[in-house]
């Protein structure tokens, strides 16, 4: 069974991951050409947010650039910092890009609480728990990898950080569960919201776990 998961897991898992994040970059475009604009840019459907979830980045454009900008760069160069070929032949460089991107990650966790609290996040008091809970779960994923690298503990520090990875990727999944569930309209995009960002990251973790044990060499 794990030799089956080992084998096929990152040929089905990299491309939906490269996917989820090609997702959270037009999400991040979209934003971003709000915010320029000074308002939603058009009508987002029967099934999409209302007017006011685009307004909400624009009137707090600082705190949305600072945490799309930063966590875009920390999961678009992430992968490069797995690939076992490219820490092998540049070990040095894959400490400065680590640190660098471990700082964007960090600076997307502590902007994605104030998000929360700032913007506010859509969804009430269940956006509100995951983002706290998320948010916490971030940081310490980040500063755990970091204390596991600088302690030559590599195998916990590959682990830690995957977790994180998932958390960061998992604010993609719930934009892609949106789609998926919200043409069946169970319930309004406010209430829909919040349960699907739980949904989304736990999802992720899920995978992440899975792959962190059947790779986890025995000690
Ligand atoms: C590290 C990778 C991350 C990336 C690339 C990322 C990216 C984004 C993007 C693109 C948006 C705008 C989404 C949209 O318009 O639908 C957004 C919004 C948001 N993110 Fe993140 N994010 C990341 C991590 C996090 C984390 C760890 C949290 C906290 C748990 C968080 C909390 C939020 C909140 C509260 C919003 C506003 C949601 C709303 O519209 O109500 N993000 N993020």
């Amino acid at each position: 069974m794990s030799e089956s998961v080992k084998k096929w897991g990152p040929r089905i898992v990299w491309p939906l991951i490269y996917f989820t994040m090609f997702v959270l970059i037009v999400f991040a475009t979209v934003r971003t050409l709000e915010i320029l604009n000074g308002g939603a840019l058009g009508d987002s459907g029967d099934f999409g947010p209302p007017p006011e979830f685009a307004d909400r980045y624009y009137r707090h454009p600082l705190v949305s650039f600072i945490h799309m900008g930063t966590g875009i760069l920390f999961l678009l160069f992430a992968p490069l910092q797995f690939s076992t070929k490219f820490r092998a032949k540049n070990l040095t460089l894959h400490r400065w890009i680590g640190r660098v991107l471990m700082t964007a990650g960090l600076v997307a966790g502590v902007t994605g609480i104030l998000a929360g609290l700032w913007l506010p996040a859509f969804g009430g008091i269940s956006t509100m728990l995951a983002v706290w809970f998320f948010g916490i779960a971030i940081i310490i994923c980040f500063l755990r990898s970091f204390w596991c690298a600088r302690n030559r503990m590599i195998p916990a520090h590959r682990e830690w950080i995957m977790r994180a990875f998932a958390i960061g990727l998992g604010v993609g999944t719930q934009r892609i569960l949106i789609f998926i569930f919200m043409p069946f309209q169970l319930a309004p995009f406010d209430q829909i919201f919040g349960p699907l960002l739980w949904l989304g990251i736990a999802i992720n973790l899920l995978v992440a776990e899975t792959w962190i044990n059947v790779t986890r060499k025995k000690r």
